[in-house]
């Protein structure tokens, strides 16, 4: 038996029912279908009511994961919530969270890491595990970005979309688990303007003026994102492979962050992988931020893409600028 490591023991994901296709999108913008398709591989994304929190979605996907694992939510030690749609300031979306499942015992907090949040959350879940404060973790990354979305702003609207995705973590003693990660952070990258809602915090507290001027939606430069997204991930990517001292031969499936198709393309090209290996769903939910990576895991499991012993590489880039790579055995 060797060291402590933080095992996954079961996934779940969860999308809200009204599906809003490219179709739709032409007729609340000047947009088309075709335009979408071509610059981003988006065909349709996931809507919450208007009743419907991240929270909301979160609880759902978490008892998919609990299901999964089959475990008792009483078992679960740490929540941990990367999201950018939180339900409100405060209470944290965890704690809605904790008490939705009814994991009583639990300790909850949120994270903002942009959509970075969850390779964040699983480190952060890691710590915990190898230092033998927690044995049992749920990840939980829940978002609405139809709510912070400016429906009249063609440049953004396409792209987002609501989902969650969970993963509980549990201490093991077998060779599997979270091998190795890389994190990176460069607030000279902060500008809210290149990706980031500037109203709403304490910078600017809500006021006629911050409506009225649209601050409460996401600003984006898109093409500038771009670039600095396809490079923060294929580094992130061969940084975690070098920490675990394998290869991308070794890797059975790389999940990167969903947020254009193209930057997927462009990230394969630079680190040199076939298609089979890059997982894919954008075309079904658009970018929902820290969820994307959660749900592909979920999907890439329980399609048969990846399975036990087979080792994932996931990799992320997300407002801050924050990136990350973690190489995981299923
Ligand atoms: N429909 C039709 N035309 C559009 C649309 C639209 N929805 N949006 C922009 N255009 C137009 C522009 O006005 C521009 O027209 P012009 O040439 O007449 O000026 C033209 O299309 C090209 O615009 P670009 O911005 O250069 O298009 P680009 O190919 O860069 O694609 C996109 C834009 C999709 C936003 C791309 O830059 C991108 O995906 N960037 C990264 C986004 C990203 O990573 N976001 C992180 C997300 S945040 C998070 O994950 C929560």
């Amino acid at each position: 038996m060797g060291p402590i490591k933080s095992a996954i023991i079961g996934t779940g994901s969860y999308a809200p029912e009204k599906v809003l296709t490219n179709f739709d999108l032409e007729k609340m913008v000047d947009t088309s279908d075709e335009w979408i398709r071509r610059r981003t591989g988006m065909v349709e994304r996931r809507i919450a009511d208007e009743n419907t929190a991240s929270s909301d979605l979160g609880i759902q996907a978490s008892w998919r994961a609990i299901e999964t694992a089959g475990i008792d939510p009483s078992e679960i030690d740490l929540i941990i919530v990367p999201t950018v749609t939180p339900d409100m300031f405060f209470p944290s979306t965890a704690c809605f969270i904790q008490k939705g499942i009814k994991a009583s015992k639990a300790v909850a907090f949120d994270i903002s890491a942009g959509c970075s949040g969850f390779p964040y959350a699983l480190v952060i879940a890691d710590q915990f595990i190898k230092c033998g404060t927690y044995k049992t973790v749920l990840v939980v990354a829940a978002e609405t970005l139809s709510k912070i979305t400016d429906w009249t702003d063609r440049s953004t609207c396409v792209l987002f979309g609501d989902a969650s995705g969970a993963a509980i973590l549990q201490a093991t003693e077998e060779n599997k688990g979270i091998i190795s990660y890389y994190l990176a952070t460069d607030g000279n990258y902060s500008d809210y303007e290149l990706l980031g809602i500037p109203g709403g915090g304490s910078r600017n507290p809500s006021s006629y003026e911050t409506i009225d001027k649209r601050m409460h939606y996401i600003k984006m430069r898109g093409q500038e994102l771009f670039k600095l997204g396809v490079k923060a991930m294929a580094e992130a990517g061969i940084k975690a492979l070098q920490y675990a001292n394998l290869t991308l031969d070794d890797m059975k499936l790389v999940i990167p962050h969903q947020a254009n198709k193209r930057m997927i393309d462009a990230v394969g090209d630079s680190l040199g992988l076939p298609e089979e290996k890059i997982f894919v769903n954008i075309e079904k939910y658009g970018n929902t931020s820290s969820v994307t990576m959660a749900v592909a895991l979920d999907e890439a499991i329980r399609e048969g893409k990846a399975g036990p012993g087979d080792y994932v590489l996931i990799v992320a880039f997300g407002s801050g600028l924050t990136w990350a790579g973690i190489v995981i055995k299923l």
